[in-house]
């Protein structure tokens, strides 16, 4: 298979606004890397599912139960033959076991520039409460390969963001979607 016919599975867990970037840059042909075959949502009621209903993509909703051996998921990237997983607001942490079979074929979208603000208890809003806590003028998005260590895999890109001084949580992960994790 060429590197453009890669099939991909997005995995998410809530809103789904990286999806939907992911859904619109195939629409308007910039996503160059593959095709959205196969969306994966660990909760019944994220919104991703419409986006996916609404783009005409198969979605399937794996449960908390389904965890244990992962043996769900891979029979479904299987059946659809998934050639690389995007985790675009997934957040459950996938077993090592998992992470070694899929080796460099799992990327992820993280809300700070790593290594700041990342590993376990690092995700959503969480992350830019830490941000503005910390003070830091300076935040962004990277993208990175998953392995075992949460956040840990190698960087793909990143993007900066510059922290405003009235920033809200809310405000900064709006800018930081807008800015950096939408594009990269
Ligand atoms: C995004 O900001 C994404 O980077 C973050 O969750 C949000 C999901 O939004 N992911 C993590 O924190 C992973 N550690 P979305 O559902 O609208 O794409």
């Amino acid at each position: 298979m060429s590197q453009n016919n890669i099939r991909i599975a997005v995995m998410v867990s809530g809103g789904g606004t990286n999806l939907q970037a992911l859904i619109d840059a195939q629409k308007t042909g910039t996503l160059h890397s593959g095709t959205i075959a196969l969306v994966l949502s660990d909760k019944k009621d994220a919104y991703a599912l419409t986006r996916a209903k609404d783009a005409g993509i198969p979605a399937a909703v794996v449960a908390k139960a389904d965890y244990g051996s992962q043996a769900r998921i891979c029979a479904l990237l299987e059946e659809y033959r998934i050639g690389l997983i995007v985790l675009a607001g997934f957040l459950r942490i996938l077993s090592a076991d998992f992470t070694s079979r899929f080796d460099h074929r799992i990327i992820n979208i993280h809300p700070s520039l790593i290594p700041a603000f990342c590993g376990a208890g690092f995700y959503g809003l969480h992350v830019h409460e830490a941000a503005l806590r910390r003070g830091v003028r300076i935040t962004g998005a990277t993208v990175h390969y998953v392995n075992e260590i949460t956040d840990g895999g190698e960087i793909i890109l990143q993007k900066a963001v510059r922290v405003a001084p009235n920033d809200t949580p809310q405000t900064l992960q709006k800018r930081v979607m807008r800015l950096a994790e939408w594009k990269i």
